[in-house]
């Protein structure tokens, strides 16, 4: 896509990957993605800042064929789908510095093989002049790498963040003109990619709140002209608050942990607590990854395979482990033929939630009256909890 304005003087390309559905060979991509690089031109020196995925590198290039000197490429982040157009950039523009943050060098040298003598590192708080314009750089770790970091332009009061407050949103728009369709996306996004560092994010947030600015361009998706919309919505994801809702991911084989899934539902329902169910057969895991980020509570169902836990459960099991939610509480439930060891396989995968264990229901066969009984006692012991705890909030 060609160059548009943001400001006099600060251009974006953004390179729309439409058809794009998955991310890293794991992330799926429903509405496709973009990779954005940004022009900034001074007096004196222009900057681009980002580069894009190598597979739309021609889209970057296309752009570039009328800007004839670039002295600055900025790298905010080493994950390829930003760097990787780096060394075709650095041949287009043979006599520009790369900059970058400390722990990115050693990342750019080993992921891109950049010659180090094109690498500049530059400080958290420094600042480069370009003529009217001035790059400042704000070291903010852990979105989504530990080498990450933002640059904030004073003068415009712009702030370009990468990952930072990004969506996998392919459009033609360069700004948010639909905000509940981005709010899905950014909430898919810091779900799966920056959800597990929510305290160092916190600490991030406050960092850049001392700055002034107006506009926040990431490199994905589109261009935040009303910056409150996303970072208030940040400040939600990474409070400590949770809401009155569990999420149940299950898998049923022939039907006696679905029926077990449906009386919890309707157990929890009737005590006022809202649930999200996934059947690990055909959802998307993106879906599952969003719901985690503001429940109070886990609840697995799993049936027996070969005397563990459905392959699919503790696969889902896994991924909520990395993605470290601010879970509270969890339960297991499932069924079993002759012997299981699923109840405890799956309480093994799950180290890094913080939760309290509420219960764990498993039945031989068809679910019975006792079975419900207990069902219904977890349902009870689940809502208390919900009500009892100051920092989770109804819906
Ligand atoms: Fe968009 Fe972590 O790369």
């Amino acid at each position: 896509m060609h160059a548009r304005k943001i400001k006099p003087g600060i251009e974006a390309i953004c390179c729309v990957h439409w058809e794009r559905r998955l991310f890293d060979s794991l992330i799926p991509l429903p509405d496709g993605t973009s990779y954005n690089a940004y022009l900034v031109r001074g007096e004196q020196a222009t900057a681009l800042i980002d580069t894009t995925d190598p597979a739309l590198q021609g889209e970057l290039l296309e752009p570039l064929a009328s800007v004839e000197k670039v002295d600055y490429v900025v790298s905010q982040h080493s994950e390829q789908d930003h760097s990787g157009s780096l060394p075709i950039v650095l041949d287009r523009y043979p006599s520009a510095t790369l900059l970058c943050s400390q722990k990115a060098r050693d990342m750019l040298l080993s992921h891109l093989q950049i010659p180090a003598e094109r690498i500049r590192v530059v400080a958290d708080g420094e600042q480069i002049a370009l003529g009217g314009k001035t790059l400042q750089f704000v070291y903010t770790p852990w979105v989504h790498w530990p080498e990450t970091m933002c640059t904030y332009l004073p003068e415009d009061q712009c702030l370009f963040s990468c990952d930072f407050f990004g969506s996998h949103l392919a459009t033609t728009d360069l700004f948010v003109t639909d905000p509940a369709r981005v709010y899905e996306a950014a909430k898919r996004y810091y779900a799966e990619i920056m959800m597990p560092f929510r305290s160092i994010i916190t600490k991030n947030l406050d960092k850049l709140s001392v700055l002034d600015f107006d506009i926040i361009a990431p490199s994905h998706g589109p261009v935040y002209d009303k910056p409150d919309f996303i970072l208030d919505a940040y400040r939600d994801w990474t409070s400590p608050n949770t809401k009155n809702e569990v999420v149940l991911p299950y898998i049923s084989m022939h039907g006696s942990t679905e029926r077990m899934v449906k009386y919890l539902m309707d157990a929890l329902a009737a005590q006022g607590v809202s649930v999200q169910a996934f059947d690990l057969a055909v959802t998307d895991i993106g879906k599952l990854a969003m719901a985690l980020v503001d429940a109070s509570t886990l609840i697995v169902g799993t049936p027996t395979v070969h005397v563990g836990a459905h392959p699919a459960v503790y696969y889902a099991a896994h991924l909520a482990n990395l993605l470290r939610p601010k879970l509270k509480y969890a339960a297991i439930i499932g069924s079993y033929g002759w012997s299981s060891k699923a109840i405890e396989q799956i309480a093994g995968l799950i180290p890094n939630l913080k939760v309290e264990v509420l219960g764990t229901v498993l039945q031989k066969g068809i679910p019975d009256a006792n079975t419900f009984s207990q069902l219904h006692e977890l349902a009870a012991a689940v809502a208390k909890k919900h009500k009892e705890d100051p920092n989770v909030l109804p819906k």
